[in-house]
C-alpha cells in the first residue's frame, strides 16, 4: 500500500492520529500527542473549541465560497499556517519537508522549528514559499544569532520567537518511556521500539535523525532522577522584554511572537512593534494550568484591537475550529499536531491530506454558516445563550 493510499483512508484529523498511533512506538506517539503534567491544558484546548457554538445565517447564496485570505501581511490559501514542531523526523524521516512541501503546494505559510530534524537551508530549497523560522531563546547566544542569520540568508520571510518556554515543561510520559533526543537506548524503550517493526526498520536502514540545526547543543541524556530533559537545559530563562526589543531592532523582516495568553502582554508587544502574535500555550506542553487558547483569545484580540494580526493555536482539529477562531478575533490559526499526524501517518501525502481535510471542513462550515468569505466571519456568527 502506498503512502497516498494510506492517506486517503483518513477522513478526519482523528483518523490521521489513529494511523499515527498504530504506526509508532508508544514512546514516540506519546511524545507527539502528550502534554505537560496532568495534561489539563492540553485537553482543555480541544474541549474549549467544542464549547463554542455558532449561530448559522440561513438563506445566503453560498454556491461560491472563497477561503483565501491575508495572513500576517501576505496571501494565504486559507486562514492557517503551520506551527513549528520539533523532532518530527524521529516519527518519520523527512517529516519536516513533507509538511513544508504540502503547505507550500497549498499556499499557506510554514514554520520551521529550531529543534527540527531538517536544516534551515534544506527546507528553503525543498519548499520555496512563505517560510517562517521559529527561534527558541537559547542560552548559547552565538548559536542563536547564527541560526537567525542563516534564516535571513535563506530568505525566510518571518522570525517567530517562542516566549512560553523559559524552561522546559514537565512531560512525564517522556520520563516514563525513557525518551530523550538524541534517542538513548535502554532495555525498556528498545522493547517498545521493537513492537513497531516498520518504524524500527526505517530507523535502522536510514539512521536515527538528528536535530541538525542545534546538533552541538543537544548532547546528554534525559535525567529522570532530576526530572530534567536535555532540551530544557538549552534555554535561557533570563530572556525578558529588553532582550526581545533588541531582537526586534535587529531583525528587519516580520517578527512574530508566539506563546501569549495575556491581554497586557499583547498590548506591550504591539507597542514594541512586533508584526504579529500567536495566542498559544505550546499545545499544552509547557504550563499545565494555563487557559485554553480559544478562551484566552477574545481578551487578547480586544487589547490588540486590529493593530497587528493575532493568530491562535492549540486544539485545532476541525475546519469549523478555524471559523470559531476567526469569529473570536483571530486572523487565522496555526496547526501543530493536526498536520504533524498527517505526515507521521503517511508522509507528504498524509500532510497534504490533513490540509485537504481542514480546508474541506472549513469551506463546508462556512457554507453552513452563510459566510462566503473569511471577512464575513465575525462575532455575529457566535451563538449566545442570552439570545443577544
Ligand atoms: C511534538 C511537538 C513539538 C513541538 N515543537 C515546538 C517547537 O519546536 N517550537 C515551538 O515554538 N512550538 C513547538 N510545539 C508547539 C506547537 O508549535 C503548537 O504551539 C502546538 O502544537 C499547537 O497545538 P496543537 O498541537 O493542538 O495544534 C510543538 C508541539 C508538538 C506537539
Amino acid at each position: 500500500m502506498t503512502l497516498a493510499d494510506i492517506a486517503t483512508r483518513a477522513f478526519s484529523i482523528e483518523d490521521l492520529r489513529r494511523l499515527t498511533k498504530n504506526r509508532l512506538p508508544r514512546a514516540l506517539f506519546e511524545f507527539f500527542d502528550g502534554g505537560a503534567e496532568d495534561e489539563v491544558t492540553l485537553r482543555d484546548n480541544i474541549e474549549a473549541f467544542r464549547r463554542v457554538r455558532l449561530a448559522p445565517k440561513t438563506l445566503v447564496d453560498v454556491s461560491s465560497v472563497d477561503v483565501a485570505t491575508e495572513l500576517v501581511g501576505g496571501p494565504s490559501a486559507m486562514p492557517m499556517a503551520i506551527a513549528p514542531t520539533g523532532a518530527a523526523g524521529f516519527g518519520r524521516h523527512g517529516a519536516d519537508i513533507a509538511i513544508a512541501r504540502a503547505a507550500v503546494a497549498l499556499g499557506i505559510p510554514y514554520t520551521l522549528s529550531t529543534s527540527a530534524t531538517t536544516s534551515i537551508e534544506d527546507v528553503a530549497r525543498a519548499a520555496p514559499g512563505r517560510l517562517w523560522f521559529q527561534a527558541y531563546i537559547l542560552a548559547d547566544k552565538e548559536k542563536l544569532a547564527s541560526l537567525i542569520d542563516r534564516a535571513r540568508a535563506a530568505d525566510y520571510e518571518g522570525l517567530m520567537i517562542t516566549v512560553d518556554l523559559p524552561v522546559g515543561g514537565k512531560r512525564e510520559r517522556d520520563f516514563r518511556n525513557h525518551l530523550s533526543f538524541p534517542i538513548h537506548y535502554t532495555p525498556r524503550n528498545v522493547l517498545d521500539f521493537a513492537r513497531s517493526p516498520g518504524w524500527a526498520l526505517s530507523m535502522l536502514l536510514k539512521g536515527t535523525p538528528q536535530m541538525v540545526n542545534i546538533r552541538e547543543l543537544n548532547r546528554g541524556t534525559l535525567d529522570g532522577k532530576k526530572m530534567l530533559s536535555t532540551a530544557g537545559r538549552n534555554y535561557d530563562p533570563s530572556f525578558n522584554w529588553t532582550d526581545l526589543q533588541r531582537l526586534r531592532d535587529n531583525w528587519p523582516r516580520k517578527l512574530i511572537v508566539k506563546g501569549i495568553t495575556r491581554a497586557d502582554d499583547a498590548a506591550r508587544l504591539v507597542n514594541m512593534g512586533v508584526d504579529a502574535l500567536v495566542v498559544s500555550n505550546h499545545g499544552g506542553r509547557q504550563l499545565d494550568g494555563g487557559p485554553a487558547t480559544i478562551d484566552a483569545l477574545p481578551a487578547v484580540a480586544r487589547s490588540v484591537s486590529g493593530r497587528i494580526p493575532v493568530l491562535v493555536d492549540g486544539g485545532v482539529r476541525r475546519g469549523v475550529d478555524i471559523v470559531k477562531a476567526c469569529a473570536l478575533g483571530a486572523q487565522g490559526v496555526l496547526t501543530g499536531r493536526a498536520t504533524l499526524f498527517g505526515a507521521l501517518a503517511a508522509g507528504e501525502p498524509g500532510a497534504a491530506r490533513a490540509l485537504e481535510i481542514l480546508k474541506d471542513e472549513l469551506t463546508r462550515s462556512m457554507q453552513l454558516c452563510g459566510a462566503r468569505t473569511i471577512r464575513e466571519i465575525d462575532q455575529g456568527l457566535l451563538f449566545s445563550r442570552a439570545g443577544a
